[in-house]
């Protein structure tokens, strides 16, 4: 009565949109998922990730893989490139040897930011540093090298795993008095979790035979500052943990809060055309936020 569940197989599994796959498709069975985390398989390494495609041979691959530290890639371009570009033209070829059409995860920094208005799919890459080079350099590969991609650009990702902006404005609201927050640069946050609902969404209707290759922005609903942004996380930390209620917050300029690598001020992505082909709202990343904060105390309680 039932179909076949699409098989897909997921790269860098267990990074945040990695891990929020997995739980997402833990709850339904019309998806397997072959979680393979870089132990498993290093997608800088061709022969490996030629044989682990033709070993699963997947309906679609989800390439979550990446170099994402933004300031240390200033430092270790090579390898950033090496992860982040390489890694990607070696899923695009072996893709298109087993006839795999491939989603890789890009970013809003393949942009300079200076689009206060945002940036739709049409515009033009202009990195301003290394991670944003590689990431765009990734995406003109994988435009060139395989038909059947899906490149979606997304930016300031959260989750209550792993490396990203909530854990560490939780982190340092604790250790510094007042908590510095840049209030110069915009941009929607997106919760990993709803990134993951995206990806999957999509697939579904790609496999239902929606012709919608090509390449689309999803962020969370309402823009925000970075400032913000900080205030919500602390706000919503303030119903577990009462050491958060003395934590003052300061707003700063980009240019007084120096980093390796420069920022895009506006990081609005556009995302009309994911609307418009699939019928994708942005969900609010406020009430994506308090269920990753709750979920985050939840695991550490
Ligand atoms: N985080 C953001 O704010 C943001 C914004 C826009 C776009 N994106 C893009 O969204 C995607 C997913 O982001 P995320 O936040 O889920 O990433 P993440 O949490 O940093 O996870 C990335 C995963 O990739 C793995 N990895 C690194 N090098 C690898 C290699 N050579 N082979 C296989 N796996 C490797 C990492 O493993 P280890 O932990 O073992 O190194 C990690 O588990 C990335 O492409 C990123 O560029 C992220």
């Amino acid at each position: 009565m039932f179909g076949q569940p699409i098989k897909i197989l997921v790269t860098g599994a267990e990074g945040q949109v990695g891990q929020a796959l997995q739980e997402l498709v833990a709850e339904q069975s019309s998806f397997e998922l072959i979680s393979l985390a870089q132990a498993q398989l290093d997608i800088t390494d061709a022969r490996a990730v030629q044989v682990k495609l033709g070993e699963y041979l997947p309906d679609y691959l989800i390439n979550t893989a990446g170099f994402n530290d933004v300031d240390k890639a200033e430092l270790e371009s090579q390898r950033c490139f090496q992860v982040n570009r390489d890694g990607v033209e070696n899923l695009a070829q072996a893709c298109g040897e087993f006839g795999v059409p491939m989603l890789h995860l890009s970013s809003d920094y393949v942009f300079d930011g200076h689009y206060a208005s945002g940036y739709t799919e049409q515009d033009e890459g202009a990195p301003l540093g290394v991670y944003g080079a590689s990431k765009w350099e990734a995406e003109e590969i994988l435009r060139q090298l395989l038909p059947r991609h899906l490149i979606l650009r997304t930016s300031w990702l959260f989750s209550e795993c792993c490396t990203n902006y909530v854990r560490s404005t939780l982190q340092r609201g604790l250790n510094e008095q007042p908590l510095l927050a840049v209030d110069d640069r915009r941009g929607c946050p997106t919760s990993a979790l709803d990134l993951a609902r995206v990806l999957l969404a999509v697939i579904q209707q790609l496999h239902n035979g929606a012709d919608a290759w090509g390449t689309y922005h999803y962020s969370g609903a309402e823009i925000s500052t970075l400032f913000a942004f900080s205030e919500a996380i602390i706000e919503e930390a303030r119903q577990y943990d009462e050491r958060y209620q003395s934590v003052m917050l300061k707003a700063v300029a980009s240019a007084d809060y120096p980093t390796e690598a420069q920022r895009p001020s506006s990081s609005i992505l556009v995302c009309r055309k994911l609307l418009h082909t699939f019928g994708i709202r942005q969900r609010p990343w406020r009430t994506e936020l308090s269920q990753a904060v709750r979920r985050l105390y939840q695991t550490s309680a």
